[in-house]
This record gives C-alpha cells, sequence and structure tokens, in this order.
C-alpha cells in the first residue's frame, strides 16, 4: 500500500526528523543483525497477521513488518513524543499502584516501556508481546545491552494464547490510536482475562479529547484508525470490558493515561488510589517460556 503524501509528518517533520538522525549509525546497526534468522527464531508460526496490520503506519511502506521499521522507530519517537518521551513514558509506570510480579506489556514493539517496567520493578516477570517479529529483535536487542532479563513473545494482543489470570499488570503504549475500535475492544477483553482479581492496567496514548478538537493534529502522521480512536472514549471500552476503578487523565496535553482494575471477586468498585492484588498469584505456575 503506498503511503499517504500529504500528511504534516511527510510534508514538514519527516525532512527535519530525517535530518537529525544519525543515518550511518541507523546503517551499522541495521547491518550487525542477520535479520532473517533473528525473525525466523522469534515468529510464532501460529500467529496470523490481522488485515489492519497490512496497511503503512507513520509512512512506512510495509507497516512494522520490514527492517526499516525497526531500526528508525525509535530514533524517530524520540521526537514525537512532546515534551520529551522518558517523561511521557515514565507517567504511566508512576500510575502503577500494585507491586507487580508478572507484568505483561502488550504491542511492546521496540521495548521501550517494557525496559523501564523492568528497571522500576526488577523482581517482576517482565513479558513483551507484539505482532512485528522486527521490532521484537530490536526490544531484545536493547533488553540484552541493558543486561535485563526479560522474554519476548510474537503474538496477537486480541488473543495472546497466555493463561488466564496470570498477571498483575498489563501495560499498553501507544497501540489504540492504531487499532480499529473493534481491535481495541478485543484487546481490552483480553487483558482483562490475563489480569489476576485486583490487577492494574494501564494505558498511555494520545488525548483522545484533544485529537478529537484538532482535526490537524489527526493528519499529522499516516494513522488509518485514528478517526476510530479520536472518535472514542477508552474509559467506556475499559467499563465494558470489566474493568473498575477506570480513569483517564490528561498527560502534557497531547497525551492522556487510563487505567483500571480488575474487581476482586465480589467488591464494590474500589478507587484507584487504593488496589490489593489478588494472592492467589503466587501460586499459578510459571508463564510458559517463550520461544526467544
Ligand atoms: C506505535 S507502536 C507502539 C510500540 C510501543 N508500545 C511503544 O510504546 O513504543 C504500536 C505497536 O503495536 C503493535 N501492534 C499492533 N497491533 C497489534 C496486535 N493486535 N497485537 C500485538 N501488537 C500489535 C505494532 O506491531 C507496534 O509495535
Amino acid at each position: 500500500m503506498p503511503t499517504r503524501q500529504d500528511t504534516l509528518w511527510e510534508q514538514l517533520l519527516k525532512p527535519v526528523i530525517s535530518n537529525l538522525i544519525d543515518r550511518e549509525k541507523l546503517e551499522r546497526f541495521a547491518q550487525s543483525v542477520d535479520w532473517d534468522a533473528e525473525t525466523q527464531r522469534i515468529t510464532n508460526p501460529q500467529t496470523t497477521y490481522p488485515r489492519y496490520y497490512q496497511n503503512s503506519f507513520h509512512g512506512i511502506e510495509g507497516g512494522y513488518l520490514t527492517v526499516t521499521a525497526a531500526v528508525t522507530y525509535d530514533p524517530i519517537t524520540q521526537y514525537v513524543l512532546p515534551p520529551q518521551e522518558t517523561w511521557v513514558r515514565q507517567g504511566a509506570i508512576d500510575r502503577v499502584k500494585v507491586q507487580p510480579r508478572r507484568i505483561l506489556d502488550l504491542g511492546c514493539g521496540t521495548g521501550t516501556t517494557t525496559l523501564l517496567l523492568k528497571q522500576t520493578f526488577p523482581q517482576a516477570q517482565v513479558i513483551g508481546l507484539d505482532l512485528s517479529p522486527y521490532l521484537l529483535v530490536v526490544a531484545a536487542h536493547k533488553a540484552r545491552q541493558a543486561n535485563l532479563d526479560m522474554q519476548w513473545r510474537h503474538g496477537n494482543a486480541e488473543a495472546t494464547g497466555l493463561p488466564a489470570a496470570s498477571f498483575d499488570l498489563i501495560s499498553i503504549a501507544l497501540l489504540f490510536h492504531e487499532t480499529p475500535a473493534a481491535v481495541t475492544q478485543g484487546i481490552l477483553r483480553e487483558s482483562f482475562r490475563l489480569l489476576a482479581a485486583g490487577g492494574q492496567i494501564i494505558i498511555l496514548d494520545g488525548n483522545q479529547k484533544t485529537l478529537a478538537q484538532m482535526p490537524w493534529l489527526r493528519n499529522v502522521f499516516e494513522e488509518p484508525f485514528i478517526e476510530d480512536y479520536a472518535a472514542g472514549n477508552l474509559d467506556a471500552g475499559l467499563s465494558a470490558a470489566g474493568f473498575g476503578a477506570v480513569q483517564t487523565e490528561d498527560w502534557w496535553l497531547v497525551h492522556q493515561l487510563s487505567q483500571g482494575v480488575k474487581p476482586l471477586p465480589g467488591a464494590t468498585p474500589q478507587p484507584a488510589a487504593a488496589i490489593q492484588t489478588d494472592p492467589g498469584l503466587d501460586s499459578l505456575g510459571e508463564i510458559p517460556a517463550p520461544a526467544f
């Protein structure tokens, strides 16, 4: 699918950011990886790609299933999360109220938030799951560089195949502005299934209110489902999936942070400030080892 040429990204940001990127460094990294072997190693042959996923995102032809997407994702993302990428991502981590022992980052991409989670909760088992084997190769590389013991899984966040009630924290960063509304809801339902009672979900993404009010902002990048996302309401989606203590707050104007809790059985909805995790989580078996 050809990329759109009329976005602010193509006309203004891409030329500017292209000049800021160290192309030789990217090229060296791209050349240093045996992409065929590494992607094959991480690919789960049972994973099928949903139709929406074959679109171009961010003006990258072939979407996320390319080496180009994998090596350019981080260098570009650092410039498109104002005011500063780490501050923006850290906001989601700062809202974690559980003491997580098992953490799942859905749509983890190159694992930037996943690594932050592991650094913040070093005792926790942390798994990043994504549909792109290419981005997962980069995530695994970053974890090795940082000497962090983490797991990476190739799979669809709508149907992960992971056991029910096996996590106490699920994080989702920058995914839902790229998914059709029905897929978003499917991922929220799967998150609810995967969390133990008392477990928490945290979601960082574009600010739906701001996007709804500022049409030009929806046109900055080539995002095929941004209209769906801007018209939607993540709080309603979280509640419909069964979450309690649902809340969304503005974050640096153009982002938002949403959270919710899987209620304890028979519990009345709790405020987000006082969360208890189901102690039964400890008695669950190990998450099966991934291929990578
Ligand atoms: C904008 S990137 C965000 C990546 C990362 N979470 C971050 O914060 O940088 C969106 C990611 O979602 C992944 N993705 C999209 N649909 C997915 C699905 N159904 N299941 C798993 N990953 C998905 C893409 O492959 C991509 O890595």
